[in-house]
Order: structure tokens, then sequence, then C-alpha cells
């Protein structure tokens, strides 16, 4: 294959990734979810190293699922036991685990840009498992698959994203990906969690918890650096889905969030698994989203 077709076959974001594209991956994945064998080896003798410089519970074993799903040889890196710790880059941990004849990697890591930068010198597919706040391109194609299974189309669908944008590459990937179907995308958030570099408007919380998929985000304090939130219950009170919000939600509508949660700061710990909430069958969809992503990059 050429280190073209090999190229293609990475997957860095959904910003230049086209409609055709996404839909493929979620008609895929749709299929996999179908199979009623648990193992399905189309990826049998392929080694696939999921690299992983930032924590993670949901992405990394879904990864890891859907790796095994498919009968590949599945290596995890850990950061803290790795020669990473002795200062060594991620650039040669990469280009490391690259010489010994992996044929993908699956990477995690917080700073931005680095990852287009190292896939620019790597001639194996790399998948991006979230890179600092820019993109997180599974979560958003799982989001996407869970709001197709609930509405059956993505066309007009209003979808708020509210909480913490500025830090979110769950709300980059998915403003992204969902425009390019035709969804409406609405951000609320405090001013000092809005996203200048995002061109999309900021409407209130009464206008957000009207809309058909009502997404909140993760407060995530690890990347906030000041005061961006002065305290939990100030925020629960101005942007949190409290049961009182929720009442006002349509009958219709979806409560989703990537997880993990805070729970009783963005939303209350009775709404998580609430009738209306998906946020466990985002979980589950994660599964066969990654089982297609790996099949992308290697059969
Ligand atoms: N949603 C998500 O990316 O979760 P993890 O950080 O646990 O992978």
């Amino acid at each position: 294959m050429t280190t073209t077709a090999m190229k293609q076959r990475s997957l860095l974001g959904l910003k230049d990734l086209d409609a055709a594209e996404i839909e493929s991956i979620l008609d895929r994945a749709a299929y996999w979810e179908q199979q009623a064998v648990k193992l399905n080896p189309v990826l049998q003798g392929k080694f696939v190293a999921n690299m992983f410089f930032e924590n993670s519970t949901r992405t990394r074993f879904s990864f890891e699922m859907a790796q095994k799903r498919l009968g590949a040889e599945v290596m995890n890196f850990a950061a803290a036991a790795s020669s990473v710790e002795k200062g060594e880059s991620i650039y040669d941990t990469v280009k490391t685990l690259e010489s010994m004849g992996i044929d993908a990697g699956v990477i995690r890591l917080k700073p931005i840009g680095m990852l287009a930068e190292i896939a620019e010198n790597v001639k194996v597919p790399l998948i991006n498992a979230g890179d600092g706040n820019n993109e997180h391109p599974t979560q958003a194609l799982l989001d996407l698959y869970t709001m197709r299974k609930q509405f059956g189309s993505l066309k007009g669908l209003n979808v708020s994203i509210i909480g913490d944008i500025q830090h979110s590459r769950v709300a980059r990937s998915n403003l992204w990906a969902l425009r390019k179907f035709g969804a409406n995308v609405n951000f609320c958030a405090p001013d000092s969690m809005r996203a200048s570099d995002l061109d999309a408007s900021y409407i209130s919380m009464d206008e957000a918890i009207r809309a058909d998929v009502v997404m909140m985000l993760r407060v995530q304090l690890e990347r906030h650096a000041g005061s961006v939130m002065n305290s939990a219950e100030a925020y629960r009170e101005g942007y949190g889905l409290t049961i009182e919000r929720a009442k006002q939600l349509a009958s219709h509508a979806i409560i989703m969030h990537p997880a993990p949660v805070n729970r009783d700061v963005e939303i209350d710990s009775e709404l998580v698994e609430h009738p209306q909430s998906r946020i466990f069958p985002q979980m589950s969809n994660g599964v066969p989203i990654r089982m297609a992503v790996m099949e992308r990059a290697l059969s």
C-alpha cells in the first residue's frame, strides 16, 4: 500500500472528513452492532498499539474491546511505565513502536498540533483518541451514531452543547461533523468557558434545554488555568441540567454526555440514568464505532 493510501486510513479529526466518509463509518458500525457473534477476526495478524499519554477509561477500553472483537493483536502502552518517564518524547515513542512493526496506532495526547506532525512522519495509520481541546473524532462519531439511531436522520436536528466549550474537543468534533449533516448546533456556556475560535451561536440555558439533543459537557477542571469556575454550586445553578430544568425537556428529547460525568455539577446524579438519558448507550455505541474505525484503518 502507498504512503498516501495509508494516510487516508488515519483518522485525525472530523473537520476535514466529508459527510459520505462519516456516513460510511456510521453504516459500518451499524453492521457491527448487528452481529450476534462477538468475535469476527477480520483483523487477525494485525498488530495495534494503543498509546495513551493522557488518562482514559471509555476510549481506551472500547478501542481495546473493538480491536479484540476483530481479532487484532493489541498492545497497550502506559506512559507512566514507559521511557516517557525518562524524558523520551511522544514522537520518539511512536517512531519506536512503528519501527517494531505495528500496523496501526491509536493515540491520545495533550499537545495540540503534535498529532498531525507525527502522522506526517510515520507510515502506519494513526487514529486520534483525543488531542488536547482540538478533536475527539471517535467520540463525535459515536455521538452522531447515537443521535441517528434515535431520530433516524441528523438533518434539521436541534443540538444544544452545554458547558465547558472552550476546553472541549468533543464540542469541536461534534460541531464540525453535525453541520456536515445539516443539524443546527448551538452552544450554551458561561463567558469564561466560551470558545473564541469557534464560529457558533450561544443561547441561554432556557433555550438550550428545548433542543432535540441536550448534550452536557464535563467541566474540565484539569485544563483550567485560573478562575474559570467559581464554585460547583454556582455552576450547577447557572448551567447544570438539574431535575427542575429536566422537567422542561421535550418528551422526545435525549440527554447526552461524553462522560466521565461530574455528578451534581453539570448534571444531577438522578438524571444520568433517566429514561431520556443516552449516556450509557453512548458508551455501548463506542464499541461498534471503533470496530468500524479500526477496520477502515487496517483491512
Ligand atoms: N469520553 C471519553 O473520552 O472518556 P475517557 O476520557 O474515559 O476515554
